[in-house]
């Protein structure tokens, strides 16, 4: 793919698509964790002598980290000690002045690309080079610079479309999460064990199915709210989660143990919440209205144990409620039997990554990135729409 090298960004007007979708605090609505909007200075750097106009969504409409991006331009401006404009619009009038009124060396970021309706869609890339957002705003661009590697799966109009119409390269981070993951994948072995947690059930069952039918998961342990899909699937939890299209997706667990029964590890024992205190527990033990909050002991004795085994192990997406002191031991415990373990690894997603940098365990890892459900994917070996987008550009613009 063509990277930032390839251009000479001089008094170009650049849009740059990155991934500042952070952890927001449910109750103050800030940002919990920046390490999102740290990683897109690297990029910013190096177009410092462009107009550059910075767009990224944060959260999911309807969800409690939807919010505006006013914070996250704080939050920049902060980290780069210099002023970063910004405008409460994202394809509107504004946005469009905003855009018009930059000089070269100006940052301008739009509000969450998620407020306009077509940025939470999937298109065709021909269809997304049709939409209102890509054909308002890529006149003003010479160049769409695409550093979003955690949104890399989503073929979203701010990801497929601009590339169709106008020149694109890959920023920083996507160039590097690339290269090194393409670098650890030749050498990868078996067995690989894949760690997954997270809230984002759906895509994960989706992500799964592909792993293993692709070789690359020939153990999957399971953690966090997953784990619970999949316990109550084994009818080891009796109760409702009380999840989104909880009965689909327990279905879909119950298929995928049926056909794969020897892959899936369930946690064994757990903890809960009881007026705040962490109460260890058999997973038969469980009551209707206890609160799971992270793995017991057990548990992660019998994951480390297939850790330690392991030739590859990839692991995403915490393992309870780790912000809770209490609940953070499945997480940390997990994190460090990874750091520790002989085999090529793996540490993704936001929350994960910043506890492991906390514990001082990311020296430890081969390759750490903030990027959940995308990574899952890519290591499944398909091709995603980011990076289709971004060779079919490099087709396309090389020459000119
Ligand atoms: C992520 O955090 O995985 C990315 O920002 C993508 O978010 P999404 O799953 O809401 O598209």
């Amino acid at each position: 793919v063509l990277t930032l090298d390839d251009f000479d960004l001089k008094g170009m007007t650049v849009f740059l698509r990155v991934d500042m979708n952070c952890p927001i605090d449910p109750d103050t609505m800030e940002i919990s964790g920046t390490k999102r909007i740290e990683e897109a200075i690297e990029t910013l750097q190096s177009l410092k002598e462009a107009k550059v106009v910075v767009a990224s969504h944060q959260g999911r409409v309807g969800n409690n980290d939807y919010t505006g991006m006013d914070k996250h331009a704080k939050v920049l401006e902060k980290l780069m000690n210099r002023e970063i404009k910004y405008v409460e619009d994202t394809i509107g009038e504004a946005a469009q002045n905003a855009i018009k009124n930059l000089e070269d060396g100006d940052i301008l970021l739009l509000d969450n690309l998620r407020l306009c309706a077509e940025e939470n869609y999937e298109f065709t890339p021909e269809n997304a080079a049709k939409t209102i957002m890509v054909s308002r705003l890529s006149k003003f661009f010479d160049l769409c610079v695409l550093d979003s590697f955690p949104s890399a799966h989503r073929s979203h109009p701010s990801i497929v479309g601009f590339p169709q119409v106008i020149p694109a390269c890959a920023g920083r981070i996507v160039e590097r999460e690339v290269r090194n993951l393409d670098e650890i994948m030749t050498v990868a072995k078996a067995p690989h064990v894949i760690v997954l947690g997270g809230s984002k059930v759906p895509d994960r069952l989706e992500a799964i199915r592909l792993l293993i039918q692709n070789g690359r998961a020939d153990h999957v342990l399971l953690t966090g709210l997953i784990a619970n899909v999949f316990m109550r699937a084994q009818a080891r939890i009796k109760s409702p989660l009380g999840i989104k299209r909880e009965d689909e997706v327990v279905a879909k667990a119950h298929a995928l143990i049926g056909e794969y029964p020897d892959v899936f590890a369930t946690p064994v024992d757990i903890a809960i919440d009881k007026d705040g205190a962490r109460v260890e527990m058999d997973v038969r033990e469980i009551a209707k209205t206890d609160k799971i909050y992270d793995l017991g002991p057990k548990t992660v004795e019998y994951y480390s144990k297939l850790i330690a085994g392991a030739g590859t192990v990839f692991i995403s997406g915490p393992a309870g409620f780790f912000e809770k002191e209490n609940f953070s031991f499945g997480t940390k415990a997990l994190l460090d039997s990874v750091a520790n373990s002989m085999a090529t690894t793996i540490v993704s997603g936001g929350h994960l990554t910043s506890v492991l940098k906390r514990l001082g365990l990311a020296e430890k890892i081969n390759h750490v990135s903030t990027a959940g459900g995308a990574l899952v994917l890519y290591l499944t070996g398909e091709k995603l729409p980011m990076i289709k987008a971004l060779e079919e550009a490099a087709k396309k613009y090389r020459s000119k």
